[in-house]
């Protein structure tokens, strides 16, 4: 054999062994099912119409039985609840109507038990106004008198009065300054007045917030959601201390709405990459220190491709194991649901992303309309499926697995701040209600979600039919096409280390092909449209024939059938994998 073709040879081989050591190589997380609880509505254990710990450790084998490795519990920490735990008051311990630290420690050893990792919301850009950080920083005791972004703001030079110092605007709608009595400056709050933002150009803030990730994970948490990423640095004031104001963006004629205005200096800082590095290398150091599994941040990042991607880490530093994909929501939401915008969604993903990273979909969450009302229910079962056959990592919000839609909110009974700080005829545009609702565990006296009378926010409408023990119940649901799923996702070494095409084909289907050497080929087709689809598979995997083994609600196809030609109908999803090769590749 000649030197060059031996050498091929050699490579091929070593190619092929690489790939497969690599994959049993693989960490917990980079095949893991990440759950997300919202402790407030998942599951009350005490009667007050509020969800707590204790209901989430009661329901801790549900989350095992669905498959999930890891569950993420939005903030559970000691909070006024003006943002319903995003503004924390003391990062070091629980807000007693969830529970005690006790009753935490029994979730994790609960948890431990059932080999099911937890993950804790990390809220770094900003703390209550009532905690004492704040408190001292108001009184500008020693220590503390820049833990906030404080300044005196602008005298307005025809009416001499004192202004804001920039035009910049909060999430919640209105100014992001607040002007304080006690203290004679305004200080700066992205997210409600509430809210104050903490300085992260001050090192003192920056250890202060690695104390809280080493405090909790001695605790034994597997890790992070770090909370709003985009405004956690703004631009550095200019030689006399002033900041630039934001021009007017053009995308709304509401110029309280934080869109009125662009957000070049408020959000998406380059200081901002470096930080979640530095908390990498926390929980790294932690985890050589202390020994045991790894533990992860995942983040939320807002942002363009080029500036999320950095965020995984670069050729010498580590960064966050899974920046979210959003990808899935924001292009739906900007252009609409179909087959080219699903594969545009997961282009953007895939094709940005640093070689040797894992990617990772995500349907929704707390602050988005459920997945169900977002994309219509009759696609839940097809974007469930799309999450968890692409490769890489899947997050579900608690209730998309039984295809929950979002509830009706009145103006009166709208809590949440964004909602708050419209009027009632704008509010439901903001208000995160909706898809804030309990969650139905039966179709019983408030869907099994607590024995009081009250639910602190309406239930949605729905929950006789849409919960748990229904589910279960039924022949077909899509909480069991869910758990196929996860199990088929969790068993198939294809659908974990094997290579991925897709395509749009015809008007608007959209059909993902996973194959991993001689192993089990795995293929989704989805119609988006509204006329049947039709593919002939043999064309798209290797003259395979295939057969169907998970199918949306509703089809009226056969499972075990073996399909060559196959004709899929509107809203129809289907998973399929090939039995034969029909006749060898010319
Ligand atoms: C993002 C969270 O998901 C949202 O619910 C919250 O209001 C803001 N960050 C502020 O923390
Ligand atoms: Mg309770």
């Amino acid at each position: 054999m000649e030197l060059a073709a031996l050498l091929t040879l050699l490579l091929f081989t070593i190619g092929q062994g690489d790939c497969a050591s690599a994959a049993t190589k693989k960490d917990w997380w980079q095949y893991a099912q990440f759950y997300q609880i919202y402790p407030r509505s998942f599951m009350d254990s005490d009667g007050d119409g509020i969800g707590d710990l204790n209901g989430i450790t009661s329901k801790l084998e549900y989350l095992k039985d669905l498959g999930v490795t890891a569950a993420w519990l939005s903030p559970i920490f000691t909070s006024p609840m003006v943002d319903f735990g995003y503004d924390i008051s003391d990062f070091f311990d629980i807000q007693p109507e969830y529970g005690t630290l006790e009753d935490f420690r029994a979730l994790i050893k609960r948890a431990k038990e059932l080999d099911l990792k937890i993950i804790l919301d990390f809220v770094p850009n900003h703390s209550s106004n009532e905690s004492i950080w704040f408190k001292k920083s108001v009184n500008r005791e020693r220590g503390y008198e820049d833990y906030y972004v404080w300044h005196d703001g602008k005298v307005n030079a025809t009416t001499g009065e004192r202004e804001p110092p920039t035009n910049w605007l909060q999430y919640f709608r209105g100014s992001a300054w607040e002007w304080n009595e006690v203290r004679q400056q305004y200080y700066l709050h992205q997210f409600a007045v509430q809210q104050p933002d903490l300085n992260y150009r001050n090192p003192a803030v920056v250890e202060q917030m690695k104390r809280v990730l080493r405090y909790w994970l001695k605790e034994g948490v597997s890790g992070f959601r770090c909370d709003a990423l985009p405004p956690l640095f703004e631009v550095l004031p200019d030689a006399e201390g002033q900041y630039p104001d934001e021009v007017v963006s053009g995308a709304t004629e509401d110029s309280e709405d934080r869109n009125y205005l662009t957000v070049k200096y408020i959000e998406n800082q380059p200081e901002t990459i470096d930080m979640v590095y530095q908390w990498r290398t926390v929980l790294d150091d932690y985890q050589r220190i202390y020994g045991g599994n790894s533990s992860v941040l995942l983040i939320e990042t807002y942002a363009p491709a080029w500036f999320t991607m950095q965020f995984y880490g670069n050729r010498t530093r580590e960064g966050a194991h899974l920046p979210f994909n959003f990808n899935l929501i924001t292009v739906m939401e900007e252009k609409g649901l179909s087959a080219g915008h699903v594969k545009e969604a997961i282009d953007l993903w895939l094709n940005n992303m640093p070689a040797g990273r894992t990617p990772n979909w995500v349907l929704g969450n707390h602050d988005k309309r459920r997945a169900a009302s977002r994309y219509g229910k009759e696609y839940i079962d097809a974007m469930n499926m799309l999450v968890m056959i692409l490769p890489g990592v899947s997050v579900t919000y608690q209730g998309e697995e039984l295809g929950m839609t979002d509830g009706e909110i009145s103006w009166e009974d709208t809590v949440d701040p964004w909602g708050c700080n419209s009027n009632p005829s704008i509010y439901e545009q903001y208000t995160r209600d909706p898809e804030r609702t309990p969650f139905q565990w039966t179709s019983g006296t408030n869907a099994g979600f607590t024995n009081g009378s009250t639910t602190w926010l309406p239930l949605a409408a729905d929950y006789k039919t849409v919960n748990v023990e229904s589910e279960l119940a039924a022949e077909e649901s899509h909480l069991k096409i869910y758990k196929e799923l996860m199990a088929l996702r969790k068993s198939s070494k294809t659908l974990q280390n094997g290579s991925t095409k897709y395509w749009v084909i015809g008007d608007d289907l959209f059909v993902v092909l996973r194959t991993y050497g001689d192993e089990d080929k795995y293929l989704l087709a989805i119609n988006f449209g509204s006329k049947e689809e039709t593919v002939y598979l043999p064309d798209l995997a290797d003259r395979s024939l295939f057969r169907l083994i998970i199918k949306s609600l509703g089809s009226e196809l056969t499972l075990g059938v073996w399909y060559g030609d196959l004709h899929v109908q509107p809203a129809e999803a289907l998973v399929l994998t090939d039995v034969l090769h029909i006749y060898p590749n010319p």
